[in-house]
C-alpha cells in the first residue's frame, strides 16, 4: 500500500507547476519586459515604465478578469474599492468634475463612475497614458455615454487646468512609477484638485506582520521594484504633505499590506 504522502505528490507537483507558470507569465510581461527594454532600447520615453500587460490589447483582455485581479491583491480588491466608493457616495458632487488618474483592471472604474454620477457629478474624466487601456475602460462604461470622457494623458503632466476636479481617484498607480515621477504625479494631482476636493488613493502599505513584510519585500524585489519606496520616503501621505496642505484619513487592511488614503485639500495649491 502506498503511504499517504505518495498520493499527495502529484497534486502538489501540479499545483507548484501551475504557480510557477503563472509567476513566470507575470514576470515576463511585467518586470522582465522592463529589464529587456533597459538592455535593448536606446532612450527612455514616457511609456518606458509601463508593463506590456497594460499596453498590449491581447494581454489586457487576458488578464482583466475579476477573480485574477482580486487574487493579485490577496482578495482585498473589493474592500479597497468599497472604501473609495463609500467616500464618493457621501460627497456632494453636483455639477462637479471627477477624475480617474490612470486605468485599473477589474470593476474599480465602473464602480467609481457609478458612484460619482449618482453623487451628481457632471462628468467623469478617465485618463491613461495608454490608448488601449482607455479603450478597455470604455468597453465597461458604455451605459454612461457622454457623461464619461476619455483622455490619453500623462499623470505626471496633466493637460487639465488648475483646480478643475472635485475628486481624483488614483488606484494603484504610484507603486508603478519611478520615484521622481511619483512625486510629480502627486504634484499634478494636487494642482488639478479644487480646494476642498479629495484625492483618493489605494496603494500598497508596509505590513505590520514580519512574515508578510518579508514576503511582500520579496514580491516587490522580483516584480515591482518601484513599489518598496511606498513603505518609506515615498509614502503618499508624506509626499503630499510636502506639496500642499491636507487633511488625511488612512485605512489599512490585510495586516497593513494595503491602504486607502483620502486626502482632502485644505488650501489652494502653492
Ligand atoms: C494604475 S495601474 C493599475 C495596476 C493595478 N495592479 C490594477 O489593478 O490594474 C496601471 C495603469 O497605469 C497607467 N499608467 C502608468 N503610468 C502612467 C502615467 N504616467 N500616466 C498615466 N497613466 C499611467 C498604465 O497605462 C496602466 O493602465
Amino acid at each position: 500500500m502506498k503511504p499517504l504522502y505518495a498520493w499527495l505528490v502529484q497534486p502538489f507537483s501540479i499545483t507548484m507547476l501551475v504557480l510557477i507558470a503563472v509567476a513566470l507569465f507575470f514576470f515576463v510581461f511585467t518586470r522582465g519586459a522592463l529589464l529587456w527594454r533597459q538592455l535593448t532600447a536606446s532612450d527612455a520615453h514616457p511609456q518606458s515604465h509601463i508593463y506590456p500587460i497594460y499596453s498590449d490589447m491581447w494581454l489586457i483582455k487576458l488578464v482583466d478578469f475579476q477573480p485574477i485581479i482580486s487574487a493579485i491583491l490577496l482578495f482585498q480588491y473589493p474592500r479597497l474599492v468599497s472604501q473609495l466608493v463609500a467616500h464618493i457616495r457621501q460627497t456632494d458632487l453636483r455639477g462637479k468634475q471627477v477624475l480617474i488618474t490612470s486605468c485599473a483592471f477589474g470593476n474599480v472604474i465602473p464602480r467609481v463612475v457609478k458612484a460619482a454620477i449618482q453623487a451628481g457629478a457632471r462628468e467623469v474624466l478617465v485618463t491613461d497614458l495608454v490608448r488601449n487601456e482607455l479603450t478597455n475602460a470604455q468597453s465597461k462604461l458604455l451605459i454612461y455615454g457622454d457623461r464619461v470622457k476619455y483622455l490619453q494623458d500623462n499623470a505626471t503632466a496633466l493637460q487639465l487646468p488648475d483646480a478643475s476636479v472635485q475628486v481624483n481617484v488614483m488606484f494603484f498607480l504610484l507603486h508603478e512609477l519611478p520615484h521622481p515621477l511619483k512625486l510629480q504625479a502627486l504634484r499634478e494631482a494636487s494642482r488639478v484638485l479644487a480646494p476642498g476636493g479629495d484625492l483618493l488613493i489605494a496603494e500598497f502599505h508596509r505590513p505590520c506582520v514580519l512574515l508578510l513584510r518579508a514576503l511582500s519585500w520579496l514580491y516587490f524585489t522580483v516584480f515591482e521594484t518601484y513599489g518598496l519606496a511606498l513603505w518609506g520616503a515615498y509614502d503618499p501621505q508624506l509626499c503630499l504633505q510636502k506639496i500642499s496642505s491636507w487633511q488625511f484619513k488612512r485605512q489599512t487592511c490585510c495586516f497593513g499590506n494595503y491602504q486607502t488614503l483620502i486626502a482632502t485639500k485644505t488650501l489652494t495649491h502653492s
